[in-house]
């Protein structure tokens, strides 16, 4: 079947992929009805393509001359739906390098990339596994928790200011605002503006007293980005990086504690850990569906005829469970990193911040379950529930009972 328009075959509302059980089930019911690009309507009514396909999702995110990150190319410009966690750029001002293209974005990400890149792995994971540390602390000796709240979301904050280069009394400032943003609303306007002016001053404090920290590395890349191209950038990771660590390490938790394959308490070990993630990446990826990329012009995507300036979505967690690819979905994932849960083609999450990402999830996990080894949920796995959203995929709350434990207080 081909259309040539979201709206004239009956659209799928995009909103269904945010219930709270697995959407596996309904991403088939949608490659049935409608082959690997079903029409869908995003909150406000805004029409789009998405992407469910693994051979279609690699075919858009490999040609981004055709399908481009620049939403000046949008034929419907206007309202954004709210809730949309990285809305495009189309006010005033340089555009994040998340909306750039051709030479620009590549020069944006090379220094992105290489800012990144130079941080020691051994001295990031040190600092993780203290933040994680200092957290339990926080709720060791209560005997309960909710350790999404009280730890995998501020555990990220906290590494991603450090590693920045924001003094280290300022994690609690960046959470609130960072928490504001995804509220949505007239709160993420004001978030998105305490993040910018956090980020200004940074820019501003580095460049009169350069530390070793990636603020620093940015300013003195020999690319010589403008500052308000590098506060853009800045802001960007904070965004990017933040929300979907989090989930990483929420939903690897979950899986940990509820399935039996992983058992999280006591003979968990390092292995199940890490097998943990890599299975969240491929059956349950924090960044479910991403938008976006607009058409450069007519064009023909798994049969469906795409017009110049639609919006494509792109379907990750579709295409990581395709049958087409995933044939035996029962068999663990193991070493296989062929998801697509960190995007794919230039703009695909940088490299070293997947890595920065992978050392603060795992050293999360392992932190929690040394110093917590009987931990277990404290409700029935069926009243866990997830953030109503169709883009980013996590825990609500995951309450947890443990032995209580004394707080490290000296750190390793
Ligand atoms: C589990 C953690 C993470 C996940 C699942 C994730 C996922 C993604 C995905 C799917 C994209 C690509 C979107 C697209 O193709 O349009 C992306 C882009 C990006 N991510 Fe990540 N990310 C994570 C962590 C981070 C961290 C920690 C940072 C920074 C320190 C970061 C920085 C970025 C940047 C700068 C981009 C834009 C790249 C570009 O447009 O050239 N991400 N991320």
């Amino acid at each position: 079947m081909t259309a040539t328009d979201p709206e004239a075959v009956a659209p799928v509302p995009l909103s269904l992929l945010r219930g709270p059980g697995a959407t596996t089930a309904l991403h088939h019911e949608l490659r049935r009805t409608h082959g690997p690009v079903a029409p869908v309507v995003l909150d406000d009514g805004v029409p789009a393509w998405l992407v469910l396909g693994y051979r279609e999702l690699h075919q858009v995110t490999a040609d981004a001359e055709l399908f481009s990150r620049d939403p000046a190319l949008w034929n419907r410009p206007g309202t954004v739906p709210d809730g949309w966690p990285l809305p495009p750029h189309t006010g005033r001002g340089a555009p994040p390098v998340l909306h750039t293209t051709g030479p620009q974005h590549t020069a944006r990400a090379a220094v992105i990339a290489h800012a990144l890149a130079a941080e020691d792995p051994f001295r990031l994971r040190e600092q993780a596994e203290r933040f994680a540390d200092e957290l339990v602390d926080g709720f060791c000796a209560r005997g309960r928790a909710e350790v999404i709240g009280q730890y995998a979301v501020p555990l990220p904050v906290r590494v991603l200011a450090w590693l920045l280069g924001f003094p280290p009394g300022l994690a609690p400032e960046l959470q609130s605002a960072l928490e504001a943003v995804a509220g949505g609303g007239e709160g993420a306007v004001e978030g998105r503006r305490r993040l910018s002016a956090a980020v200004v001053e940074l820019v501003v404090e580095r460049g009169r007293a350069p530390q070793d920290d990636v603020a620093t590395r940015m300013l003195a890349d020999p690319a010589g980005l403008p500052e308000e191209e590098i506060a853009r950038d800045l802001t960007l990771m904070l965004l990017a990086g933040h929300r979907p660590t989090s989930d990483w390490i929420g939903n690897s938790l979950r899986l940990m504690l509820t399935d039996h394959r992983f058992a999280a308490s006591l003979s968990g070990g390092r292995r199940s850990v890490v097998e943990a993630m890599n299975e969240v990446l491929w059956e349950d990826p924090p960044a479910q569906n991403v938008a976006g990329r607009w058409a450069s012009r007519d064009t023909v995507l798994g049969e469906r005829h795409i017009r110049a300036g639609d919006l494509v979505v792109l379907g990750l967690a579709a295409a990581n469970s395709d049958p087409e690819v995933r044939i035996d979905r029962t068999a663990l994932t193991g070493g296989n990193n062929a998801f697509f849960s960190f995007g794919h083609g230039e703009h695909r999450c940088p490299f070293p911040a997947r890595e920065i990402a992978e050392v603060v999830t795992r050293a999360g996990i392992e932190v929690v379950l040394d110093r917590l080894p009987d931990l277990d949920l404290a409700v029935a796995p069926e009243e866990l529930a997830r953030r109503p959203s169709p883009w980013l995929r996590g825990v609500a709350s995951l309450p947890v009972r443990f032995t209580p434990a004394a707080a490290l207080g000296a750190r390793r």
